[in-house]
């Protein structure tokens, strides 16, 4: 791969090239579960590393492989584990630093399946965990216990759109020999390569952003070629958490146009944003992209775009908010993101339910809080059918004033 290419040209060119055999430029899907060798020193060799190859399937197969070296290099690490879902990259990268009796350091308002993890599994096997502020960094530091050995990371947060400081927080943790592991979902590698800001470990859900297209759960972790090959053999081998041939084929080919997608994902969420943030009956918008945001001059900073969520909460709680989402007609309610479609849901009752309303609050994720995934359709045409919802409630609101 040419190192001087730009990121867009990485995304289509970088470590995929034709089919040698037949000059096939798409990936060929390669589905064996069984690989031959001329003998056995150099199954021997693939087995425990030494040599590049597959051997088994429930270890990786040559279409995962070409994907998990193009993740790799797009988020400027050594190697990559290509996996079923992003829950099993957070779960294995986890797994991978933490084990009976150590403890972890989570910043608040993560997705509501690494919190589910963290509380109700994780202690099933002696790990601990600490919810804190990352936002502030003295906070962080004060919270490490003699046992902690690892710090985990999510920004822009879900749904908040929290923003942390990667390079402050990877300094500070370095000087104390911490690893710090970043969930990059809601950036996508174009957005943010918290690598180069001194993480220790990327994790990804691809379903998301790399996939973009909907229709493949996937999950990738980046990071040190020794720790990477001890997930794939100690934690993906033996959980039996692959990814297939078909899913990598399918998000190689989403991938393409991960560049364009991305951009255009931006640029309409930057539209609904301000939108939303003018409207009478909007009470708090949160983008990143938006001067009201509490850390807007560090997301300047840290990310090349201000990505597709757009959170907000409207003028009368959640009863307003549900109205709202029953009244749109295009932008659909879903769980999902970073598909094309323009998707909307009420975290509290939808991807954070697992969390316990009270805590929900300290996180920030009120009952009335709403988030888009902005998706690629013509923004005015999102916008348009925002403000029809909008409209709808506040009639709906007047006629009630009218009647009480
Ligand atoms: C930030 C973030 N990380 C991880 C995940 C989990 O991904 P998956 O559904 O692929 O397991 C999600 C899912 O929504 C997410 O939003």
């Amino acid at each position: 791969m040419n190192t001087e290419w730009r990121i867009d040209t990485r995304i289509i060119h970088g470590n995929q090239g034709p089919d040698p055999q037949t000059g096939a430029i798409s990936q060929s899907i390669i589905p064996a579960v069984a690989y031959a060798f001329p003998d056995t020193e150099t199954a021997a060799a693939v087995v425990c590393g030494e040599a590049e190859g597959v051997y088994y399937g429930r270890y990786g197969n040559p279409t995962s492989r070409t994907l998990e070296l193009k993740i790799a290099a797009l988020e400027g690490g050594e190697d990559a584990l290509g996996v079923s879902s992003g829950m099993a990259a957070i779960s294995i990268a986890l797994l991978g630093f933490l084990q009976q009796g150590d403890h972890v350091l989570v910043t608040k308002d993560v997705y509501g399946g690494t919190y589910s993890f963290l509380t109700s599994l994780a202690p099933r096997f002696g790990i601990t965990f600490d919810f804190v502020d990352c936002t502030d960094v003295q906070c962080l530091i004060e919270a490490i216990k003699p046992n902690t050995k690892a710090v985990y990371i999510e920004t822009p947060s879900n749904p908040k759109l929290t923003i942390l400081d990667i390079e402050a927080i990877t300094e500070a943790c370095q000087a104390r020999q911490l690893p710090v592991i970043v969930d990059n979902t809601f950036m996508s590698p174009c957005l943010q390569n918290p690598l180069a800001l001194g993480a220790d470990v990327v994790v990804h859900s691809a379903t998301k952003y790399i996939n973009g297209h909907g229709d493949v759960l996937a999950g990738f972790i980046i990071g040190k070629k020794d720790m990477i090959q001890f997930m794939r053999k100690k934690l993906m081998g033996d959980l039996g958490q692959q990814l297939n041939a078909w899913d990598a084929f399918l998000i190689l080919r989403g991938m393409k146009t991960m560049g364009l997608r991305v951009e255009r994902h931006c640029a309409n969420a930057q539209k609904v944003a301000e939108f939303l943030e003018s409207h009478p009956s909007i009470e708090q918008v949160f983008y990143p992209g938006l001067e009201s945001h509490p850390q807007y001059q560090l997301a300047q900073r840290q990310m090349k775009g201000m990505g597709g969520i757009v959170s907000f909460e409207v003028k009368g709680g959640l009863q307003q908010g549900k109205k709202l989402i029953n009244s749109l007609q295009l932008a659909m309610i879903s769980f999902s993101l970073g598909d094309p479609e323009t998707l909307v849901q009420h975290p509290a009752s939808m991807t954070h339910a697992s969390i316990p309303q009270e805590e929900r609050l300290k996180f920030g994720i009120t009952d009335g809080l709403i988030r888009i995934s902005v998706g690629l359709e013509d923004a005015e045409d999102i916008i348009a059918d925002f403000a029809q919802a909008l409209l709808n409630i506040r009639e709906d609101a007047h006629v009630e004033s009218n009647i009480g």
